[in-house]
This record gives structure tokens, C-alpha cells and sequence, in this order.
């Protein structure tokens, strides 16, 4: 991607639960990047969804093995990496599934398949653990951003912490940007908006609290955030 110092723009998607996502994300994903021709893409985070190794009870009624579920992932991966042949992958609790089953039977860090191969990420990914943020500096205003999957369901206040913007995914239903001015600069929280879906997902059974995913993403321009809705 070109490198440019005004207009600096960042796409950040999340919380898309492979093979659960929304049909309509890969192309609303397409319109963004041309819309926006992003400088930098991150994903931050549950980019699958690993349902078939969850620890939590399971539908006995959902169809998919782990094998099924995979290759559906495999597709899925195969689809976002044609839109975004680069991208920076923060891992969320979702995508850690697989170590934790790893590590359940007792196998070291050493013995794991690494998260890219397992997903058939391209050479282009940067895949990060859960546990890193990925802090990058916004050219034009040369001010921190961090993002990660999840650290805090209050993203205002985890950047009014760190003195930066700081976004985040995994919260599903809530998507919103709160900005907070110390009297030197000022920041912003975002809880970025998901691409799941929930019909027929294994998040099926949210549908009945009445309160469902609000979709879409976050644009960040010249470090100045924005939520891009994807209308259901
Ligand atoms: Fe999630």
C-alpha cells in the first residue's frame, strides 16, 4: 500500500466469526475499500469463530464438525484476503480456542500448527497474539493509536489509561466512539462495530434478549475515528 502523510486513512474490521459472518460483510468490506483506499487494514480480532471446540455447551443440533467448520474458515479467509491481500490480524478469544484446546492435551507452545497455517492466511497477514496490542503512529499527527481484540469493555477509559486512541472489537452489540480531551490532546475509545451473524450462528440463542449485533467497521482518518454501518 502507498504510503501517504495527509489523509492518512486506516480500515479496522472485527469481530467477523468465520464461518458465521454476515453475507453481506465481504461485499460491504469491498465498498469501504474502494470508498476509503485504505493506507492500512487491521483486523482486530475474532476473525473465527472455532465453535466446534468451544468449551461452552453446544447445540446438539448444529451441524458442523471441526473439519466442516474449517474449511468453511479456509473460505472464508480465502474470500478477505482477495479484498485485503495485506492486513494486521490482532488475535481475539475466539481465535485462541485452538491453543487452548492444544494446550488442554497438554501440548507445548512448540508442538502447535501457528494460527496462520491453520487458517490458510496469505503471506501478506501479520498475525498477533490476543495478548499484544498493536500500537501504530498516525503519520499526519504522529499521535499513538492501539488497537486490540479486547482489554476492557470501556475503551474510553482504557484510552484515557494509555493517553491514545485505543479501539476494540469483541463487544458485538455496541458500537460507539467516546472522545476524551486532557487539555493537550484528545482521544478517542471505540468499541468498533462486528460483521457476525447470528442467524443460524451459534450466537442463535442472543437473537431472543432482543439485542443484536450492530455491523459494519471503523474508519480511522487522520487519526480522527468514524463507525461505517452496515445496514440489515
Ligand atoms: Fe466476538
Amino acid at each position: 500500500m502507498a504510503k501517504r502523510y495527509l489523509n492518512e486513512r486506516v480500515l479496522i474490521f472485527n469481530d467477523v466469526h468465520l464461518p458465521y459472518a454476515d453475507e453481506k460483510a465481504f461485499r460491504f468490506l469491498s465498498r469501504m475499500k474502494v470508498k476509503y483506499n485504505p493506507d492500512r487494514v487491521i483486523c482486530a480480532g475474532d476473525l473465527c469463530d472455532f465453535y466446534a471446540i468451544s468449551r461452552y455447551p453446544k447445540d446438539p443440533n448444529h451441524p458442523d464438525s471441526m473439519a466442516q467448520e474449517l474449511k468453511k474458515v479456509r473460505s472464508g479467509v480465502r474470500r478477505l484476503a482477495k479484498i485485503f491481500p495485506d492486513l494486521i490480524l490482532t488475535m481475539g478469544n475466539h481465535d485462541d480456542r485452538y491453543a487452548i484446546a492444544y494446550s488442554s492435551a497438554g501440548l507445548i507452545h512448540d508442538m502447535m500448527l501457528d494460527f496462520g497455517s491453520i487458517i490458510g492466511a496469505p503471506s501478506g497477514w501479520k498475525i498477533l497474539k490476543s495478548t499484544e496490542d498493536f500500537t501504530f503512529i498516525v503519520n499526519s499527527t504522529r499521535e499513538q493509536v492501539s488497537v486490540a481484540h479486547h482489554r476492557g469493555i470501556n475503551t474510553s477509559l482504557v484510552s484515557q489509561r494509555l493517553g491514545r486512541t485505543f479501539i476494540a472489537g469483541h463487544t458485538h452489540t455496541k458500537a460507539q466512539i467516546v472522545g476524551h480531551n486532557n487539555g493537550i490532546r484528545t482521544t478517542y475509545g471505540v468499541n468498533s462495530p462486528c460483521l457476525i451473524s447470528y442467524h443460524g450462528s451459534p450466537f442463535s440463542y442472543a437473537k431472543q434478549s432482543n439485542i443484536n449485533p450492530i455491523k459494519g467497521c471503523t474508519i480511522l482518518l487522520d487519526g480522527i475515528p468514524r463507525l461505517e454501518i452496515l445496514k440489515t
